[in-house]
């Protein structure tokens, strides 16, 4: 079919054609903006789940429900290694020129702590020409978020930021992707103003999504993490959901699937929206006509796969070094001797995959570091440990 008017959208954070199942979502999210703007104790949403859910396109979606209700919004990726103030700062400065207060002065004060925040990175000493700034036109304020202390200086930045959104009778939103990626103390600090302005009633949210431990992170940073945040975990859609992600965007073009190949699809992606989207995009270019068929779906797989073994698989797997490599195939084998293989969802004990190695576990441990920093695998409970991405485990045995 016309590869031109081809509706989907496989790739991180690609808006999809039709954002599928995610209705409950977004309907939590509006409740808290409503019950925040009014000044009522909510808790904020963490979005959890493996990489190519729709965590980052949710939360997006997320953004636009806070600015179609006038609100201010920011939005940040966390790096390993990267500090919390540059790019925080850059969210906050955001956020105040959407929320649009009327009093300039007002707002200049604001900007002003923003920028001290933001140059508080350099440190006490640093020459000028090392203080980074945010693109903040008036002078950084004094006395204010700049004490060096990154907890004492984010509740003061949210107090500020919460006066100033009050005043309109709205809120600010800061939307944290790859949340799991902060360093410790910007996580502990992040929860303790997240904690404190909550108390206070100020309209200041921080949204966040991440990888599945994400809320075993933030409460071992702090223990009330629990009471701030409702963890939300963004899974695989279900059969009707699958369906209308690829059904509606095809009916948006005059196209439909025939139900057999719609179940081909479910069989094949499932349900994985990342997936869905490189089945459905592939079936549309390789399929010679509307409705498509289970055959077009059989034709189409292999350009499917192949696409994802280069975008989805290959682009990860490139980042490991031959141990991590060596490391994620023994994983990969033992996923697949257990009971139920078929998703590679679940998590293995790291013992066995010492086993499969014949190493001593501890001699693994700095390829498991180094793995589980590069966000690759992950650990939920202690001594087990699990793949980021759906399928990889039988994407590593196919690759052979
Ligand atoms: N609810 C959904 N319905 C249909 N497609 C979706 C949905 N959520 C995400 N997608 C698609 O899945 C892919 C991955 O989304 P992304 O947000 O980058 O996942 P994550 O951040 O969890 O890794 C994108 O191509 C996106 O268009
Ligand atoms: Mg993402």
């Amino acid at each position: 079919m016309d590869p031109i008017r081809n509706p989907y959208a496989p790739g991180a954070g690609q808006r999809p054609p039709e954002l599928a199942g995610r209705d409950e979502q977004l309907r939590a999210f509006d409740v808290v903006l409503e019950r925040v703007s009014k000044n009522r104790p909510e808790r904020s949403l963490v979005l959890t789940g493996l990489r190519g859910v729709g965590k980052t396109v949710l939360l997006n979606a997320l953004r636009s429900a806070a600015v179609r209700k006038g609100w201010g919004t920011g939005k940040l990726e966390a790096r390993p290694d990267q500090g919390l103030r540059r790019p925080l700062s850059s969210a906050l400065h955001q956020a105040v020129r959407e929320l649009g207060h009327p009093q300039r002065d007002e707002v200049d004060q604001v900007l002003g702590v923003i920028k001290a925040f933001a140059q508080r990175d350099a440190g006490p000493n640093a020459k000028l020409k090392d203080q980074w700034s945010p693109g903040i036109d008036v002078p950084a304020a004094r006395g204010r978020a700049d004490s060096g202390d990154i907890e004492i200086d984010l509740v003061e930045l949210f107090t500020d930021l919460g006066g100033l959104a009050a005043d309109k009778g709205l809120g600010i939103a800061v939307f944290v992707d790859e949340m799991q990626d902060l360093g410790i103390d910007d996580v502990s600090a992040l929860c303790a103003a997240c904690h404190e302005i909550s108390q206070s009633g100020l309209p200041v949210i921080v949204v966040g999504a991440g990888l599945p431990h994400l809320p075993a992170v933030l409460s071992a940073s702090k223990s009330y993490s629990e009471r701030l945040f409702r963890y939300q975990r963004i899974d695989r859609l279900a059969r009707d959901a699958a369906d209308l992600a690829l059904t509606a965007p095809a009916a948006g073009e005059e196209a439909a699937f025939e139900a057999d190949a719609l179940a081909a699809m479910y069989a094949a992606t499932g349900g994985y929206p990342y997936f869905i989207q490189a089945y459905g995009k592939a079936v549309w270019d390789l399929a010679p006509r509307s409705p498509i068929t289970v055959d077009d779906v059989s034709v189409a797989a292999p350009e499917a796969e192949a696409e994802l073994a280069v975008g989805f698989f290959g682009s990860r797997y490139e980042r490991a070094t031959p141990g991590e490599r060596e490391y994620l195939r023994a994983m990969a084998s033992v996923a697949s001797s257990l009971d139920e293989p078929l998703d590679d969802a679940d998590s293995v004990p790291t013992a066995d995959v010492a086993g499969v190695l014949e190493k001593k576990p501890q001699s693994l441990s700095p390829a498991r570091d180094s793995l589980l920093k590069k966000g690759l695998i992950y650990s939920g409970e202690r001594g087990r440990i699990a793949f980021t991405v759906p399928h990889f485990g039988r994407y590593l045995r196919e690759q052979g």
